[in-house]
């Protein structure tokens, strides 16, 4: 595993996109997997950068397709806090890529089982992912696989853990807005991205970081599946690594 220690959030941000920038360049119909939620965010802004017309030396997202790594069950169609419509607002949108090649788990499902198996149809479908871009919640989860995920999980629905719930509720306006159950792919699904990038920022991931670097391989860190793979690259600032030896 490649562990990057920036000295602040910003460079967090700008390594993880010039990695992400040079897949694009060196295959500008890349698969890549997004994370949501907040760790991501800087990166995808500077992405956008790299990616205006006037950039010198511009990326050009067109033909790129992504995966989102989740979404929630159950929001009602086209609320802001819905995966898909984070998804749109934050990549899609201001990188330029076409609607038509981004996914995420379809949450609104009649049968959510089923749309989770289709999810992982789709990836296989695209050729895999090229790049899958992590964040890490404070317990360890990866995507949206809380501690006790199995390792070779599958795309499937999920329960949110309490903790991540009450995280996330700085997205809603109150705290039992957030959803209880998501679409989530599993540790296995993502371990079969061919990269793997992980970003966090800040002391509240220091824990879940050590252990996802140096402790042992345990569903109780989903995130240590990142020692099982052979081109992860983990990118953390100097807060986020501080529980490092
Ligand atoms: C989001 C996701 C989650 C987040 C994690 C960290 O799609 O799958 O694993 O990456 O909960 O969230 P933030 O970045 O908001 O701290």
């Amino acid at each position: 595993m490649e562990i990057i220690i920036t000295d602040t959030p910003d460079e967090v941000a700008r390594v993880a996109a010039d990695i992400i920038a040079g897949v694009v360049r060196s295959r500008p119909d890349a698969v890549l997997g997004v994370a949501t939620g907040s760790s991501p965010g800087a990166t995808y802004q500077r992405l956008a950068e790299l990616s205006a017309p006037s950039a010198p030396g511009r990326v050009d997202f067109s033909a790129v397709t992504v995966f989102a790594l989740d979404e929630y069950v159950g929001l009602p169609a086209g609320h802001p806090e819905s995966y898909a419509a984070v998804v749109s607002r934050e990549i899609v949108r201001p990188l330029g890529i076409d609607p038509a090649n981004a996914h995420v788990p379809d949450g609104a499902a009649a049968d959510a089982d089923a749309a989770a198996a289709a999810y992982d149809a789709a990836i296989a479908g695209a050729g895999g992912i090229e790049l899958q871009l992590l964040g890490i919640g404070r317990n360890g989860h990866v995507g949206f696989n809380e501690p006790s995920s199995s390792l070779s999980s599958r795309t499937r629905v999920k329960t949110l853990a309490p903790q991540t719930r009450a995280d996330n509720a700085r997205f809603f306006d109150s705290p039992d807005q957030v959803p209880v159950h998501c679409i989530t792919q599993g540790l296995g699904t993502i371990g079969d991205a061919r990269r793997l990038l992980l970003v966090a920022q800040g002391a509240e991931k220091a824990d879940a970081i050590a252990h996802a670097v140096e402790g042992p391989l345990s569903s109780r860190w989903p995130a240590s599946i990142l020692q099982l793979h052979r081109h992860a690259t983990v990118v953390v600032d100097e807060a986020a690594a501080s529980g490092l030896a």
